[in-house]
């Protein structure tokens, strides 16, 4: 990967410990969490419904992200569906953290 491909989403500072915050990157809206020891970013559609995932709430002892709308869980160190009634996976995307700037990688990211 190429330093062309990181695309800056945010500052670290931008989404406190334990929590999810929405950035937009590329045209893409996009949920980064900041789980205390590392950022992860997943597309913030939800793939059930129509609901942003960076309103739910966030459980870093399970490493889960929880939809505001019914409820759905995702791991979101990969996307993975872990509770009803999630069933797709969500899109996930490579994070380098440089400074202050957390940054995603959107090259061959689904559109
Ligand atoms: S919209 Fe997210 S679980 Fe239904």
């Amino acid at each position: 990967m190429t330093d062309s491909d990181w695309t800056r989403l945010c500052a670290t500072g931008d989404v406190p410990e334990g929590e999810a915050r929405s950035f937009t990157a590329a045209g893409k809206r996009l949920c980064v969490i900041n789980d205390g020891a590392q950022f992860y970013v997943l597309d913030d559609l939800c793939t059930h419904g129509q609901a942003w995932l960076s309103e739910g709430y966030c459980d870093t002892e399970d490493c889960v992200i929880e939809c505001p709308l019914h409820g759905g869980l995702f791991d979101y160190r990969n996307g993975k569906p872990a509770g009803d009634p999630a069933e797709k996976d969500a899109p996930t995307y490579a994070v380098r953290v440089e400074g202050e700037a957390v940054l995603v990688a959107l090259a061959g990211a689904p559109a």
